[in-house]
């Protein structure tokens, strides 16, 4: 198995009793999984994949997404729009700077 080069976490506001209660959940973050992976694949992205993650303490700004290596934390995250800028930039090796929160 080769290591991917990019790793983006989508927040799932999941505590750590398991329920899913946070800002980013009730913003419909977890529909956006599929939609992120199909992306992916579409667009040949292999280096990339998407998990999805505990309460990223950015809830102020959710749905949070977190692209690592980079260390790019975006925010208000809310369809497919911002998703799709996001995925974007990661192609250009670019940052998608109008959704930053860090
Ligand atoms: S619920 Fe998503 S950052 Fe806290």
């Amino acid at each position: 198995m080769e290591k991917p080069k990019h790793h983006i976490f989508v927040c799932a506001s999941f505590r750590a009793g398991g329920d899913p209660k946070g800002i980013c959940h009730k913003k419909g973050s977890v529909d956006y999984l599929p939609y992120i992976e199909n992306e992916i694949l579409d667009r040949g992205m292999t280096d990339v994949i998407v998990s999805s993650s505990g309460c990223l303490k950015g809830c102020d700004n959710g749905p949070v997404m977190v692209v690592y290596p980079d260390n790019l934390w975006y925010g208000n995250v809310d369809g497919e729009e911002a998703i799709d800028t996001i995925l974007d930039a990661m192609e250009n090796g670019d940052t998608a700077t109008d959704y930053l929160i860090s």
